[in-house]
């Protein structure tokens, strides 16, 4: 989709195409959303082990989580099971999060800490260590601004004040 001509700096305007265009909008999801640091939460909303608090990345729901060791971690929110979403809370504490779909119960670190039926209808075959909620590929925190990304290949903390140019100088980041 082009893109060019719909802001006119000379006048000063934007089109309104960029505000309601389906096509601009995903394209804004591929390369933007999906490839970009992206502001998460602030540390001082989880400042204990255990507390969570809900946000996204584009479209996809992520949980921002300090686990009980005090590491702050992001995930999809999402059932590793059927995709229900895990936790339903905007914010809260938790040490284990239960789908209530089938009750497959996950850690603050994500890990999958139980499935019923593990035995009748598993057979305790299935390997628990490989179903834990999806992480978030990077989560940094600046400042204590907790930043995430999808795109693993991104470099830390370099694009971190790129989002904000001028505003900090890498001999301002910790
Ligand atoms: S969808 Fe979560 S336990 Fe089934």
């Amino acid at each position: 989709m082009q893109i060019k001509g719909l802001v006119d700096r000379e006048k000063g305007t934007v089109s309104r195409r960029l505000f309601s265009d389906r096509g601009i909008y995903e394209q804004e999801l591929e390369n933007v959303f999906a490839r970009c640091w992206l502001f998460l939460a602030h540390e001082s909303q989880i400042p204990n082990p255990g507390d969570f608090v809900a946000a996204y990345i584009g479209e996809d729901p992520v949980l921002v989580v300090r686990d009980s060791r005090g590491n702050v971690n992001a995930f999809l929110n999402t059932c590793r099971h059927r995709g229900m979403r895990v936790c339903r809370a905007d914010q809260g504490n938790a040490a284990a999060f239960t789908c209530t779909y089938h009750g497959w119960t996950y850690g603050n670190d994500g890990k999958l800490v139980g499935v019923p039926g593990y035995k009748e209808y598993y057979y305790e075959e299935l390997d628990m260590e490989q179903w834990g909620l999806v992480p978030v590929a990077q989560v940094e925190s600046f400042h204590g601004l907790i930043f995430g990304t999808f795109d693993p290949r991104l470099r830390r903390s370099a694009n971190i004040w790129a989002i904000w140019p001028g505003t900090w100088t890498s001999s301002s980041t910790a």
